[in-house]
Parts: C-alpha cells; sequence; structure tokens
C-alpha cells in the first residue's frame, strides 16, 4: 500500500527580531508578563516590502534542496495560510511563480492555526490516491501587519508573528514507514473568539472606514476561551489519532505541538503523561507563528537529528475556527 512520507524540511523567518522590551516600549506590557503567560521571549516580523510568499519561497527551497528535487518535479503545493499576501488569489499561486514550477496545481487551505496538519491530510490523499507524487507542503503567515500594536491589541501582538515552514512530500511503498492516521476537527460555535472581522464579503463595501476606526481589521482573540479549549482538545485528538494505529503516547518519539503558547504546551505533556524530551518546543525564539509553527519545528528537529527513521511521531494543532487535528507517521 502507498503512503506519503516526507523528504526534505525547510523553514524561514524574516531577519527582523522583535524582542519582549521592544515591545514593552510601544505598548503597556512587560518582558516578564510575556514570559509567565506565554513562555516567548522574542519573534521575528517582516519589514515593509517582505511577504509571505517570500517566506515561504525561502523556507520551500530549503525543503527542496534536502529532497533533492528541483521545482520541476513538483506535481503540486499545498499552502496554509491565514494571512495571504492578498484576498485573492491564495498564495499558492505566488510560490508556484516564485518557484519556478510547471502548471502544477496550486491550493491554499484556511484553516488557521491547523492549517499544515489539514494540509498534510490532502497532500497524503493525493499521494495515496496516486494523482499526485511529489507534494510541497507549506505553512507560512505574516501576522505582524494585521495585528494592533498598542496597548489595546497587546493580547495578541505578544503572542503572533510571521515565519514559514515547508515539506516536500512523495510516495512510499515501506509498510514501516509514512503517514499513517488523521485526525481532524471543528466547531463553528466559537468562530469570533479567534478571528479577523474584516474585509469581508459580507460587507457593502467589503472593508470601510467605519471599520478601520473600530479596528475590526485586526486579530481578535479571547485569549482564555482559547486557551481552555486548546488544552482539552490538543491532547484528546493525540490519544485518538494514536488509538486509529493501535498506539499510546508512550510510544511516541517525538510530539510536535502547534506552538500557541508554552503554558499550552506544558498542559498537553502532562495530561498525556509525556516526558519532557517526547516533546519539541521553540516558541520561545518564534512566538506563535500560526500555520507555520509546526513545520518550522519539524525542521529543526529534523536537521538538529531529532528524528530518526521509523520513529514514531506526531504533530498536533488547535486554533481560531475552532479547527483542530492531529496526525501520526513515522519517520
Ligand atoms: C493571551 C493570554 C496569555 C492572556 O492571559 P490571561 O491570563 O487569560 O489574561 P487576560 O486576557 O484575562 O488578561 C488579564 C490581564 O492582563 C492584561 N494583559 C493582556 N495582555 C497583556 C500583555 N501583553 N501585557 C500585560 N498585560 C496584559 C489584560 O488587559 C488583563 O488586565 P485586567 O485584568 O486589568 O483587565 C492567555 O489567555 C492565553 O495564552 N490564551 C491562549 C492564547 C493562544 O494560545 N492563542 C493562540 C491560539 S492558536
Amino acid at each position: 500500500m502507498t503512503r506519503s512520507q516526507f523528504l526534505g524540511t525547510g523553514m524561514a523567518v524574516p531577519e527582523q527580531v522583535v524582542t519582549n522590551d521592544d515591545l514593552s516600549a510601544r505598548m503597556d506590557t512587560t518582558d516578564e508578563w510575556i514570559r509567565t503567560r506565554t513562555g516567548i521571549q522574542e519573534r521575528h516580523w517582516v519589514r515593509e516590502g517582505e511577504t509571505g510568499a517570500d517566506l515561504a519561497r525561502a523556507a520551500s527551497r530549503r525543503a527542496l534542496e534536502m529532497a533533492g528535487l528541483e521545482p520541476a518535479a513538483l506535481d503540486a503545493i499545498v499552502y496554509a495560510t491565514s494571512t495571504p499576501d492578498h484576498f485573492a488569489p491564495g498564495n499558492g499561486v505566488f510560490l508556484q511563480r516564485m518557484l519556478g514550477t510547471g502548471p502544477i496545481p496550486a491550493i491554499d487551505i484556511r484553516t488557521q492555526c491547523s492549517g499544515f496538519v489539514y494540509s498534510l491530510s490532502v497532500a497524503d490523499a493525493w499521494i495515496r490516491t496516486g494523482m499526485y507524487r511529489h507534494i510541497l507542503v507549506v505553512g507560512a503567515e505574516v501576522q505582524c501587519t494585521g495585528m494592533d500594536i498598542s496597548t489595546q491589541g497587546r493580547n495578541t501582538a505578544v503572542i503572533f508573528a510571521d515565519g514559514a515552514g515547508a515539506a516536500v512530500l512523495g510516495p512510499t511503498d515501506d509498510p514501516d514507514r509514512g503517514i499513517l492516521a488523521f485526525d481532524l476537527h471543528s466547531d463553528g460555535t466559537y468562530a469570533e473568539k479567534l478571528w479577523v472581522d474584516s474585509p469581508g464579503s459580507m460587507y457593502h463595501p467589503r472593508v470601510s472606514h467605519q471599520q478601520l476606526d473600530e479596528g475590526r481589521h485586526f486579530l481578535a482573540m479571547d485569549g482564555k476561551e482559547v486557551f481552555r479549549h486548546a488544552v482539552v482538545r490538543m491532547p484528546e485528538s493525540v490519544a485518538a489519532v494514536l488509538a486509529v494505529i493501535g498506539a499510546s503516547p508512550a510510544d511516541l518519539k517525538l510530539l510536535i505541538p502547534h506552538q500557541a503558547n508554552l503554558r499550552i504546551s506544558e498542559m498537553v505533556q502532562k495530561s498525556l503523561g509525556l516526558r519532557d524530551d517526547q516533546v519539541y518546543n521553540n516558541i520561545q525564539r518564534y512566538g506563535n507563528t500560526t500555520a507555520a509553527t509546526i513545520p518550522i519545528a519539524l525542521d529543526e528537529c529534523v536537521r538538529a537529528g531529532r528524528v530518526s527513521r521509523g520513529d514514531l511521531l506526531a504533530f498536533t494543532a488547535f486554533g481560531s475556527g475552532f479547527l483542530w487535528g492531529s496526525v501520526a507517521l513515522r519517520w
């Protein structure tokens, strides 16, 4: 039976580093508050002119290089982002143009923090059915241009950040390798708990001066509500995806949780009974890069030699939607 496996990974973050002290100079917050509540020490934000597609291109080139493939060898692009460079078209086509692939399919997945897990499920299905062979899966975000960088927006401005991660997937017939199972969910009851209201096609016009004055184009979050659900849904989903393959958390070599908040990751770890060496976190250095957190973390683990062939891995994500899910795989 054909499965999909990872052939290469890559990541890229903007050059500009923004520390907690940099934020304290712009809003009423402190390094101590941010570290204690979120674990974040610094993050990267784009400078004017730098785009999400630029970050995606850099991450993709590294993933292609590791895979030993030229862009021309790609059969499809699946691009997860909640912050496309434009309202339309999606960012997949900009990446397709930049990489100079053939005229291959390029789709955007709009499932925010869960974007990379959902994108893997699409790429995996395409590969298993034999529809496409080599698929570039990207998670990339530019959050800093959509946040209120003032005291009023401090509950999101200190958390979200910019970056990109990429992976090249291809088919394998090895029964001991590849993507094994997914667990995917949504609950739209909470759609407004973490969202960007405007611009929206329900408004005439899609964005108005009044909406801008009211700050409705900024990312808005009910942090407590997100926290409350994330710490239940993520462990529940990891347990569920492992149950599908007859495994338990103890069997995991590595869990990469979406880097929402270090406190959330710690609670997920505790509730699954995992040791420190079984969970990877890097939110301290990058903040929450939404769809990019998992592929960035994966690339760091791969390049640091934290995963070996045959290891059981799981990724889990929760966020805006609410949407959440997990994937289990053997490296
Ligand atoms: C955002 C989060 C850290 C806030 O922590 P919290 O304890 O819930 O804080 P609250 O939002 O209730 O705010 C508590 C106080 O801190 C203040 N505050 C919020 N952000 C602050 C900041 N950056 N610096 C200083 N004070 C801040 C609030 O204004 C509030 O003040 P008040 O009591 O005078 O009204 C927390 O809710 C969280 O991590 N939620 C999950 C967020 C997340 O992971 N999102 C991504 C999901 S993909």
